[in-house]
């Protein structure tokens, strides 16, 4: 299967040129050779928890050739977002917990299950994952009924980046996150995220992690300042294709965008 992967949008509506960069990725989309069977989103789909931007940034995603599925990020509302769902996207899941976009999908024709985790917390760039969001994640990686490994979807990058910036955000919840999917890790194909802006790639215990490019601005890598490094622009446009063949073997694609 083909997992399409873009992130944080930052829909604002005085913003066209991040509007325009949006249009620019969905277009490469529909112009690939594969189509997506699914296309996700880590997260960031609007500026600084401004709701009505979801009802543009929707009607924009309806461009895209295949379902996707969304997360919260930071700049997210988990209640506006989970309306914003209901009222554009009557087809993406629902949240299957209380207050948060927490839910579980699967296809019976896709190799992996997706497994959503929601980490708002207002106002908190390093968000949070309390207990009860992750013992949710733990009874489906634990789910003995399940026949497929999982791909995680949550909008930050839970290992140090070399980023002064994003490392200052880092939260108590990342080794907790870290070590549960480090003790699943035989039930988790891969763990995909956002926020940074960049596509970076490690590992936890042996599980793929990788963020996806944000569809609107890059931001300076490596900088050693604890501050916001801002917009840098030096590198393309671009997103991934992540390829899972039936033996669950994974490729990662960089696509750039001119
Ligand atoms: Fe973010």
């Amino acid at each position: 299967m083909y997992i399409f992967h873009i992130s944080d949008i930052h829909f604002s509506a005085d913003d066209l040129p991040g509007q325009k960069n949006l249009e620019r990725i969905i277009d490469s989309i529909n112009h690939q050779h594969v189509r997506p069977d699914m296309v996700v989103i880590t997260g960031d789909l609007i500026w600084k928890q401004h709701n009505e931007y979801y009802a543009p940034c929707f009607a924009a995603l309806q461009k895209l050739p295949a379902p996707y599925l969304v997360i919260t990020g930071n700049h997210d509302t988990s209640a506006g977002l989970i309306d914003a769902l209901a009222a554009f996207a009557p087809h993406h899941p629902r949240p299957q917990m209380e207050n948060f976009l927490q839910y579980e999908y699967d296809d019976a024709s896709f190799p992996v299950r997706f497994l959503a985790l929601d980490t708002c917390k207002t106002g908190c760039g390093g968000g949070n994952l309390d207990a009860r969001r992750l013992q949710w994640l733990e009874a489906r990686l634990s789910d003995s009924a399940a026949d497929k490994p999982a791909v995680i979807l949550l909008h930050q990058y839970t290992l140090p980046t070399g980023s002064g910036f994003f490392d200052s955000h880092a939260a108590g919840w990342y080794r907790d996150f870290n070590d549960l999917v480090s003790r699943y890790r035989q039930n988790i194909a891969l763990i995909l995220c956002g926020h940074l802006h960049n596509s970076l790639h490690s590992e936890i215990n042996g599980i793929p992690l990788i963020s996806g490019f944000s569809t609107n601005w890059s931001e300076e890598l490596l900088n050693q300042a604890n501050k916001d490094p801002g917009r840098d622009l030096l590198r393309p446009l671009a997103y991934l294709i992540h390829r899972i063949d039936d033996s669950r073997q994974l490729t990662t694609y960089t696509v750039t965008v001119r």
